[in-house]
């Protein structure tokens, strides 16, 4: 500390350069810098990736070889190798949470605070979700060549939010795999610095243009270039933290294949398949016996099936695990064994650093296993360009901490929170408020002027935090605050007087009420989907003290049972922000304004509380009527739901039309001749997917119009959903085959495209998890405006 001080001390005194000493980093550490270590044939730029990886290993003593095995990677100081840190979180911006990410290290101390991914996605654009991988490569980027983080990313999260009490829900998607699968394509080509190629007309190099010191040179890794590894976790079925007895480090996920093909592993196939992910990361929990890790199948699976060139991590401690708390091996030497055995390459924690001598001494372990881990790890360091010496000199050395907080970084931050804020409720068009009719605001709620809850987890040092009050009082001066409770628990209603009293002299009435980290978060499931504490009464007792009906703004991201407020005429207006992240006060102020017309949806479906009667721990997602089991998600809950799926509201209406689509799909030139013998003989009423000799020639365009029936401007997210014929046993009610969001003027129509691959989103996992496309009438639904297609051999 005292040294530092003197370090600025001096700085100070050299005032031409104040700047250079403050910003200048302590000399980082890259491998292959010349000149001491540019011989080696691993530095060497014009040799494949895998033979300068193989040179590398074969430089390496086991003992070199086992301690490359954790995420604090140790150096080689004799090949001039400084140790590597795996780990660094990105979820929704740079995050602290993995020791890779430094805030205090160096010039950079903030990073752009994007909403959380729940919130993200509810905006339905694919767009937006690669821009947001993009600008955080770029602060990656830089952050990296200050040393300040490292370039292995393990986000995003595409785990499916199965049930509403889910801690980490807040952290994904939602709830449905398609969109998980569409999210995790965009958020992952654009994180990994892929160019988008182009299916969604436009083009972007954007980091050329943001960056404008970006050197841009050739590839030297060809396709296989990566600007930043990213990371799809966690393999696979985990979504419980900790509820009643089971924790997610011991508890076996028993799941069905029929769930597993067409819910719990599709995320991940398609970040595989269609992103080309460069890490997968596997889980705590067991899947129906075997921990996830040393699921040799499913880790094999996807590098022989889906094609997986990259990494694969355990979350955390998951190695230790295994023998620590699941006691599913002997010994830690077996946990490290059928781990490494399995296909993991790399360990979380340092249970494999420590164990794997003694492994592969005890004749568990071969060291040949050690060199294929090795050869994926150096092989996903080396197309990241960490082994090309000074980072300076290459594609991305132009980045710096002029990069990170940028203006065009926050503006996307605030187009992301206007484009995910969902309006749930609107009695009689309350909203918009006109600004120039708005004499006083009182805003009440916990949350309400606080700066620092607004990010969810996995956060960072957000550029410029602003509170909800904050971000209400540039539009209203005379905006009022009161708490209410003292904090989201709410264990109180003794300032409920004080509430009420504010909201009384207000004109108008902004209620905050919902969750933060205290009630969800990584080990941390909820119990009940209720408001915590007295929140419930704190709205009621302040929408009733009101002059006029208020506004109900709800936060965090497990589905809430607010039925209360949705009947309660009092409560004119919900808005659900979920985490919003820096720029979200001033977005949910735009959009109490009229100056932002809301378009989000919500990504999962909201369950009443009589959902929690339902054991977290059951698996499954297909109903079970004979045993009231109700299923899970839009896609297969059979009971009452708060508000569904997909709901949002606008200012505006639209109305929808199928302009053109098939009426008539025949398969009959497209299935394996001897296959198709069997299907006339055995008079089957579908067709496994497997035995079409194509698909991709199957693939229709669905062309759709949206009319803006109002008099605003808006835009709009439009679902397309289909519902194929029950033939097989656990069909879904409906599921979402494409969705698009447009911008339509007042009044006018915008026509979209939407392209349908019959088998992939005209099939169904059967129970033995097979895709197999069913014969028939198949439903394609536009809210209820309904198209059939007929599907024939
Ligand atoms: C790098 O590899 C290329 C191709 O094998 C070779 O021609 C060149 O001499 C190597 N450079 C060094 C410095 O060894
Ligand atoms: C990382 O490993 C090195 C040894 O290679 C050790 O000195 C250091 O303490 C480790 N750091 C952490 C955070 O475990
Ligand atoms: C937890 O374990 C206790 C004792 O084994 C048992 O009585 C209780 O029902 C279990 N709770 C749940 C939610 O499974
Ligand atoms: C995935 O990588 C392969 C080569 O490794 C490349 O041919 C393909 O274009 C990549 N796909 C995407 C979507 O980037
Ligand atoms: C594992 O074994 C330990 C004793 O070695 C025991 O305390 C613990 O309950 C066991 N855990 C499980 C999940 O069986
Ligand atoms: C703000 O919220 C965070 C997390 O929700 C909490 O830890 C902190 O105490 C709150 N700060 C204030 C001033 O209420
Ligand atoms: C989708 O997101 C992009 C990037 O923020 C934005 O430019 C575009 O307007 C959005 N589309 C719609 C229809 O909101």
């Amino acid at each position: 500390m005292s040294l530092h001080w003197l370090w600025r001390f001096l700085c100070v005194l050299i005032f031409l350069q104040f700047y250079l000493c403050i910003s200048k980093p302590a000399s980082v550490q890259f491998p292959c810098k010349p000149p001491h270590h540019h011989s080696f044939t691993f530095c060497n730029k014009s040799l494949p990736i895998t033979t300068r990886a193989q040179s590398l290993i074969s430089l390496l003593t086991l003992q070199e070889k086992i301690k490359q095995l954790s995420n604090n990677a140790s150096g080689i100081p004799r090949l001039g190798i400084p140790a590597y840190e795996w780990w660094s979180e990105s979820l929704h911006g740079i995050a602290t949470n993995g020791p890779g990410v430094s805030f205090m290290s160096g010039p950079v101390s903030k990073a752009t605070g994007f909403p959380q991914v729940l919130v993200t996605a509810a905006a339905f654009n694919r767009t937006l979700w690669f821009l947001i991988g993009s600008a955080i490569a770029i602060e990656a980027r830089a952050m990296y060549n200050v040393g300040q983080a490292g370039l292995t990313f393990w986000a995003p999260n595409v785990n499916i939010f199965r049930d509403p009490r889910w801690g980490r829900g807040q952290e994904t998607p939602g709830e449905d795999p398609m969109v998980a699968s569409a999210y995790a394509i965009a958020y992952v080509k654009g994180l990994q610095g892929v160019n988008w190629k182009d299916t969604n007309g436009f083009s972007a190099n954007k980091f050329k243009t943001g960056a404008k010191r970006v050197l841009v040179e050739d590839d030297d890794h060809g396709n296989d270039g990566l600007m930043v590894s990213a990371c799809c976790k966690h393999v696979t079925a985990y979504d419980l933290e900790s509820w009643g007895n089971f924790s997610r480090y011991s508890f076996n996920a028993v799941v069905t294949e029929q769930d597993l093909e067409d819910t719990f592993q599709t995320p991940f196939r398609t970040c595989v398949q269609e992103a080309n992910v460069s890490c997968l990361m596997c889980s705590y929990n067991q899947v129906n016996g075997v921990p996830a890790c040393a699921r040799e199948d499913l880790l094999q699976k996807a590098r022989t099936e889906w094609g997986f060139k990259g990494y694969i991590t355990s979350d955390c401690d998951a190695v230790a695990t295994i023998f620590e708390y699941q006691n599913y091996t002997k010994s830690p030497e077996d946990a490290v064994a059928i781990t490494i055995k399995a296909g993991m390459d790399i360990n979380c924690g340092s249970y494999v650093a420590r164990h794997g001598q003694l492994a592969v001494d005890q004749g568990k372990l071969r060291e040949e296993n050690i060199d294929r881990a090795l050869l994926n790890l150096f092989s996903v360091q080396l197309r990241l360009g960490l082994f090309d010496g000074d980072p300076k000199y290459g594609k991305f050395g132009g980045l710096g901490p002029e990069n990170v907080c940028t203006t065009e970084h926050r503006t996307l931050a605030l187009e992301a929170a206007r484009q995910g804020i969902v309006l749930v409720k609107n009695d009689g068009k309350f909203l918009p408020l006109d600004k120039r009719t708005v004499s006083s605001l009182a805003i009440i709620g916990p949350l309400a002027n606080n700066a620092s809850s607004l990010g969810g987890d996995y956060t960072g040092y957000s550029c410029n935090p602003q509170s909800l009050f904050e971000g209400l009082k540039e539009f209203v001066d005379k905006t009022s605050y009161e708490g209410g409770c003292l904090d989201v628990s709410c264990n109180s209603d003794s300032r409920f007087h004080e509430a009420r009293r504010v909201a009384r002299k207000a004109d108008f009435v902004v209620l905050v009420a919902g969750l933060d980290l205290s009630q969800e978060t990584e080990d941390h499931d909820r119990v009940s989907l209720l408001l915590p504490g007295e929140q419930m009464a704190l709205v009621s007792s302040v929408a009733a003290a009101s002059k006029k009906p208020v506004i109900l703004v709800l936060t965090g991201g497990g589905p809430l049972d607010v039925s209360f407020a949705r009947d309660n005429p009092k409560i004119a207006s919900i808005l659900w922000i979920g985490y919003p992240g820096e720029a979200g006060p001033r977005a949910l102020a735009e959009i109490i304004f009229g100056e932002y017309n809301p378009a989000g949806k919500l990504p999962m479906t909201w369950y009443p509380e009589s959902f929690t009667k339902i054991p977290m721990s059951d698996m499954r997602m297909r109903s079970d009527p004979a045993s009231g089991y109700p299923g899970r998600t839009y896609r297969f809950y059979i009971g009452d739901q708060v508000y569904g799926f997909g709901r949002g509201l606008s200012y505006t209406d639209f109305t929808y039309k199928f302009l053109s689509a098939p009426r008539k799909l025949s398969l009959s030139g497209f299935l394996k001749a001897k296959r198709v013998l069997n299907q006339r003989e055995e008079n089957l009423d579908y067709v496994h997917v497997n035995e079409m000799t194509s698909c991709n020639i199957l693939r229709f365009q669905v062309q759709i119009s949206v009319t803006n029936i109002g008099d605003v401007d808006g835009n709009h997210v439009v679902m397309l959903f289909s519902r194929v014929p029950k033939i097989v046993m656990g069909t879904p009610e409906k599921q979402l085959v494409g969705f698009d969001r447009v911008h339509t003027t007042s009044y006018k129509s915008t026509e979209t495209s939407i392209s349908i691959d019959p088998c992939e989103h005209l099939s169904v996992a059967n129970e033995k998890g097979e895709r197999v496309i069913p014969l028939g009438d198949h439903v394609l639904m536009l809210e209820d405006i309904e198209h059939y297609v007929t599907i024939v051999v």
